[in-house]
């Protein structure tokens, strides 16, 4: 029986961090031989908030397929691909645009949360339609799960709604995907979520002086002063990582925290040394590619065209559904 299919990826607008790690990239590499999966390089998205400085895309997008693979991606088993070269991504989104409400995307949380922290106001079109085109990321290769963190679960929940209305509307040819809900990484400074855009991420590409001293930066009990003031873990964002990425050490630092055994400086470093053990092999595998800039672009191009292959599959059957299917031309003949 033919493997299930995951389909999850990122925005290109920088390097990624450890909130990408916990949210979706670590769970991507440890399924990655269950299923057949699929990581998106989603530019066209990144567009949607950076499209007056597309020249950066060029770097971004490199360096995002550089961080799958440092990670732990095989390109042997996964498709890593560039999402605005697979132009049936663009053509579901038009298809499935007909019959998405304005009013369903205005109230999307994530859009709402996303437009406020830039400070959008008259949003633009792109932007407030991405998440039908985030479906057209999922739908057109027909993936059955996607692991992402709990900021994308209005996205998910849309999709699953296009899909279910796209079905009843033409014919039963997509696939409903599951979700898979992750964990959030809350940022250094203790706001909600790691972000580059807030300027409190770990990337999975900083050398360890560099991990050494942001995690020194990290907020932690606002409480505890002196070493021997007693701690509250829960509040403390030191403590959630420890949690997240050092769970053989947290049944004894609760306790020491608690009872002010263990101070903040000491707690830091365990945390600091625990996240380097975590990069290195990342950092290695990454200086490989680091080095063969077209190793990675021969990856790229063959996960494209198979993302291609898999589209125009699609696309076939969505334009029979619709009845669009006029006539065949001899040039768009899925392998
Ligand atoms: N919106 C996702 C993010 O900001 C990136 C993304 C684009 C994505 N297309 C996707 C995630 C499809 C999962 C599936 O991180």
């Amino acid at each position: 029986m033919a493997k299930k299919r995951i389909l999850t990826g990122d925005r290109p607008t920088g390097k990624l961090h450890l909130g990408h790690y916990v949210g979706s990239v670590k769970h991507r590499v440890a399924l990655q031989h269950d299923y057949d999966t699929f990581i998106i390089i989603a530019d066209v998205q990144a567009l949607t908030t950076n499209w007056e400085t597309p020249e950066q895309l060029p770097r971004d997008v490199r360096e995002v397929a550089k961080d799958n693979l440092a990670a732990g991606i095989d390109p042997n088993v996964a498709t890593i691909f560039v999402q605005s070269m697979v132009p049936q991504i663009a053509e579901l989104t038009v298809f499935y645009s007909m019959f998405v409400p304005v009013n369903v995307l205005r109230h999307n949380p994530t859009i709402k949360t996303e437009a406020a922290q830039k400070g959008y106001k008259d949003l633009m079109y792109g932007f407030l339609g991405y998440p039908v085109s985030q479906a057209a990321d999922i739908t057109f290769c027909k993936a059955h799960l996607v692991p992402v963190g709990k900021d994308q679960a209005p996205h998910l929940e849309l999709t699953r709604k296009i899909v279910r209305r796209f079905n009843e509307l033409y014919a039963p040819v997509l696939v409903e995907p599951e979700s898979m809900e992750t964990g959030v990484l809350v940022g250094l400074d203790g706001n909600a979520k790691m972000s580059k855009s807030l300027d409190n991420a770990i990337y999975l590409s900083d050398p360890a002086e560099e991990v050494v001293r942001k995690v020194k930066t990290a907020v932690t009990d606002p409480a505890r002063i002196r070493k021997n003031d007693l701690g509250h873990p829960e509040v403390c964002t030191v403590f959630s990582y420890h949690k997240e990425f050092n769970q053989a050490f947290v049944a004894e630092l609760e306790p020491a925290c608690r009872k002010g055994e263990i101070g903040c400086v000491e707690c830091k470093m365990r945390l600091a040394n625990c996240l380097n053990e975590l990069l290195d092999p990342i950092r290695d595998r990454r200086a490989y590619y680091d080095e063969h800039p077209e190793v990675v672009d021969e990856i790229l191009r063959a996960g494209t065209e198979r993302a291609i292959n898999e589209g125009t599959k699609t696309l076939a059957q969505v334009k029979e559904a619709m009845k669009i299917d006029y006539f065949s031309l001899d040039t768009v003949k899925p392998k």
